[in-house]
């Protein structure tokens, strides 16, 4: 009898600890199981489309613009920023493998030496640096159109975030909690909306689930104005009265780090229209 019960307290214990472990592995295959029960008609691969999934007229209307995208001008922007030499005659494509082609999926990654994430806009700004050149500002058109052509160079490649070793999970564990913690006038956590209310209306808007966010940045709104995902980030906090934080900011940086993960195997599609 007593031998049973350290049996069973054992268990117990090593229940615990098997959930304190839960990794971003199993964070990943819980979340997909949650919204194949609460979205049971939405395929995963059509999490990409977000809340298009979830209206056929609306993705309809997304597949029409999407074969004629008026932002087609602005693009041809960020391709010649992509190609045009530095002063010492290097480009962008002397900085990645491949040339820049199918790398964009691997970004954020961890970085060991300098212990943060690195975003792909921050490979980007390296290369200028290690180039002798001007670093642009993160987040604003020049970057937005520059990274909407870098990243369409990797479309069709799948997410690929990887999560390892000690700094690497601090650093997801630290987007993960940011993504749960209630924030602004409102009180919403990112999972209030994207994970307990996926699917459901927020004023005439249809919640997209978390999983498919990141595989398709930056978009296009209203079909000209461009977005970057940490802009997406800070619109959101200020539609319920939160101070957004800089992007760039190593809260930002983590939240984009864990979000990207959790789209990992999803084709990457760079840029998109949004309305
Ligand atoms: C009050 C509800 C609400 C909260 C809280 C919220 N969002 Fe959103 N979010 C929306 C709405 C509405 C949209 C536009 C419709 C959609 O795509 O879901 C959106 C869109 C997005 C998108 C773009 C999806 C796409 O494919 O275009 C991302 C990424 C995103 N939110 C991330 C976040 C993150 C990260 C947080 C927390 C910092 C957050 N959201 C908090 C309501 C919310």
């Amino acid at each position: 009898m007593k031998r049973n019960l350290t049996y069973i307290v054992a268990g117990l214990l090593l229940g615990t600890s098997i959930v304190a472990q839960a990794g971003p592995a199993e964070d990943r295959s819980a979340l997909i199981d949650y919204y194949k029960q609460i979205l049971p008609d939405i395929k995963f691969e059509n999490y990409i489309y977000g809340a298009l999934a979830m209206n056929p007229d609306a993705k309809s209307q997304y597949d029409d613009f999407m074969a004629f995208p008026s932002y087609s001008i602005d693009l041809d922007k960020g391709q010649k920023a992509w190609e045009t030499p530095f002063k010492n005659g290097k480009k962008f494509s002397s900085c990645f493998p491949n040339g820049g082609k199918n790398v964009a999926g691997n970004y954020p990654y961890f970085d060991n030496a300098s212990n943060r994430v690195v975003t792909f806009e921050n490979a980007i700004n390296a290369c200028l640096k290690a180039n002798g050149e001007e670093e642009l500002k993160y987040g604003e058109s020049e970057m937005g159109l520059l990274t909407a052509y870098a990243r369409s160079l990797s479309d069709g490649m799948k997410v690929n975030v990887k999560v390892k070793g000690k700094g690497a999970l601090a650093a997801y564990e630290k987007g993960k909690t940011y993504y749960a913690t209630r924030n602004g006038q409102l009180n919403f956590a990112c999972s209030t909306c994207h994970i307990d209310n996926a699917g459901k209306f927020i004023r005439s808007d249809q919640l997209s689930m978390m999983i498919g966010q990141a595989s398709h940045w930056p978009e296009f709104r209203g079909g000209t104005d461009i977005v970057t995902l940490q802009g997406r980030f800070k619109q959101c906090e200020k539609n319920v009265r939160a101070t957004p934080k800089k992007a760039d900011s190593e809260e930002y940086n983590n939240l984009e780090y864990y979000l990207t993960y959790m789209s990992n195997g999803l084709p990457m599609q760079t840029p998109v229209f949004r309305k």
